[in-house]
């Protein structure tokens, strides 16, 4: 036992037997004891059994996010480079949120990663309580109630920071969402507004806050100049983010949805723009593969080639990259190996 516990304790008996004396104001200044005590046995621990804004909780291990992003996500050198090195700047000393946008045709990758961030990132992963995910198309349809989403998205935001400040927020399909909302992320982003609008403004030297888009905006202009640089002869693992970073922001402003003629780009408060690469064959076999292993089943050529033969490549005339990349793999190798195993069975 240390000391406090001992304190702890010793406050409890005392508050036990000064009740016992059933005097009323000796039971009253028991009783505030017993409620001092049970507080601080509360505070000391409730994060034994409940998730805490500590470090027990809030692991941030970017070693085992680079482990995961080397084994696991294909195709996609600059986005793993670029995630990895901005987490690690964050992390390490920033004033200013840290702020990313990730960009990509369908089925690339960017959903995936945001799970294996915050898998490494808090014990309880998606589940933590300061892991923010927020769907465009989902939750805010409508344009014409702007407003009344960007009153409710300023408190979530704003009591999730006091919550804890190392909270993360993930916006799905920005490009679903109504154009101007995503301008009230404006002071919470900027370095400057966001330390005006706290009340402990001096005491907040870092802002540990994270926050991460997802779109397919951008994605014309990814695969265009993808294809370009492929011309070229340029080889896809010498490309490098400067090839493909002001592209997307000047693509992601034009477009409509949530990023259009936004703030959130005008006022360069998004520190990353990072591009998700359409996948060609050789990462869709390798997904696929993995589907199949994962279902305990080590595939034939065959079978590759056959879940290959649902996928459509694109674009005319190259047809270079999967058209939906890894997405909705996993039904089509679940009823290819459910159709092999049937088969066995009535050759049994
Ligand atoms: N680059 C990749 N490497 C390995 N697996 C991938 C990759 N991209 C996608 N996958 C697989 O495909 C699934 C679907 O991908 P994901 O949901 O991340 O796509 P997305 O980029 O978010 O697409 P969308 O723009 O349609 O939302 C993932 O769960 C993962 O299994
Ligand atoms: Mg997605």
């Amino acid at each position: 036992m240390n000391l406090i516990d001992c304190i702890l304790a010793s406050l409890l008996v005392l508050t036990f037997l000064a009740s016992a004396e059933c005097e009323f104001i000796t039971f009253g200044i028991g009783a505030s004891i017993l409620s001092t005590a049970s507080y601080y046995a509360y505070e000391k621990y409730k994060c034994m059994y409940m998730e805490c804004c500590t470090n027990e909780y809030i692991l941030a291990d970017l070693d085992r996010l680079e482990y995961k992003l080397t084994s696991k996500l294909f195709g996609q050198k600059i986005a793993h480079e670029t995630i990895i090195n901005a987490l690690r700047g964050h992390l390490h000393n920033s004033p200013k949120a840290l702020v990313m946008s990730f960009h990509g045709t369908p089925g690339t990758g960017k959903n995936y990663v945001i799970e294996m961030i915050a898998k490494s990132f808090y014990k309880n992963g998606v589940k933590s309580q300061y892991f923010y995910f927020f769907n465009g198309r989902n939750e805010f349809p409508l344009q014409r109630k702007v407003d009344e989403y960007k009153d409710k998205l300023y408190k979530i935001i704003s009591d999730g920071l006091q919550k804890c400040e190392r909270s993360m927020f993930v916006f799905d399909e920005v490009d679903k969402m109504p154009e101007g909302l995503l301008d009230m992320l404006v002071p919470f982003l900027d370095y400057n507004s966001y330390h005006k609008s706290t009340k402990h403004s001096e005491s907040v030297s870092q802002n540990k806050a994270i926050f991460i888009f997802l779109s397919n905006t951008g994605s014309t202009q990814i695969v265009k100049h993808l294809t370009n640089l492929w011309e070229k002869g340029k080889k896809r693992e010498n490309m490098r983010l400067q090839d493909f970073e002001k592209l997307i922001s000047d693509g992601a402003f034009n477009e409509k949805g949530g990023f259009h003629h936004s703030d959130t780009i005008q006022t360069s408060v998004i520190d990353h723009y990072v591009p998700f690469l359409p996948l060609e064959e050789v990462h869709v076999r390798k997904c696929l593969s993995r589907a199949f292993m994962e279902r305990g089943v080590t595939p034939t050529e065959e079978m590759i080639e056959e879940a290959l033969s649902y996928l459509t490549f694109g674009p005319e005339p190259h047809n270079l990259y999967s058209m939906a990349g890894c997405k909705r793999i996993d039904q089509k190798v679940a009823a290819i190996v459910h159709r092999k195993q049937k088969e066995l069975k009535t050759i049994d």
